[in-house]
């Protein structure tokens, strides 16, 4: 199975996904490119490092926010993956490319979905909503994405417990060690084993 991994930051858990394909967990998968928004993240590092195509494609590179996504959904229907993985993307992905990938995309987010999901959560802010609400319990989702935001049907999820005293930092590394990077993984192996069905 070929994947392009899109990212927009750090890559922790694109790192997830490379130990899992050199450790095994994650079998008969290759990471074919990896896509950033943003030309200085880290990630993109970590795919060259690793001997992985990496490119960035930049709204501040076009003129409109249109050009910007043909140019995604062109870089798509080049490298033609049998599944995109969406590893801390945070760019809305065009209608164009959900309708033309379909159940071909996976993301993964840092709560318990339908909590702390749509609009305006993303990265930390979303472990600022659950510490604000005074959840005793989150967690990550990975689910595939569909034409709203965090709304496709979900695979797979993993509670994770908030602690007293708790900062967003905090809880957001906790969420990533013992949820996403694993589920996310274990998502990615599941689809390359034909264990979904869709
Ligand atoms: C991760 O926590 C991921 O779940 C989140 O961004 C972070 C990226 O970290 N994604 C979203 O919030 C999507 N709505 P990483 O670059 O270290 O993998």
């Amino acid at each position: 199975m070929n994947i392009v991994v899109l990212v927009s930051g750090g890559g922790t858990n694109l790192q997830a996904i490379i130990d899992g394909i050199n450790n095994k967990t994650i079998e008969n998968t290759k990471i074919v490119e990896v896509v950033s928004n943003n030309a200085n993240a880290y990630a993109l590092t970590r795919a060259k490092d690793n001997g992985i195509p990496a490119k960035c494609i930049s709204p501040k590179d076009f003129d409109s926010r249109d050009e910007f996504n043909e140019a995604l959904v062109e870089e798509m229907d080049k490298v033609n993956p049998d599944l995109i993985v969406l590893a801390g993307f945070l760019v809305n992905i065009p209608a164009k490319m959900v309708a033309r990938f379909p159940k071909k995309i996976i993301n993964i987010h840092p709560s318990l979905i339908p909590s702390f999901c749509g609009k305006g959560y993303y990265g930390l802010k979303v472990h600022e909503g659950a510490l604000k609400r005074g959840v005793k319990i989150t967690g990550a989702t990975v689910h595939f994405v569909d034409e709203g935001t965090d709304t496709g049907p979900i695979l797979l999820q993993k509670a994770v417990e908030v602690k007293d005293g708790d900062t967003p930092e905090v809880l957001q590394r906790r969420v990533m060690e013992e949820a996403e990077w694993v589920i996310l993984p274990a998502a990615i192996n599941m689809i390359s084993q034909g264990l979904i069905n869709d």
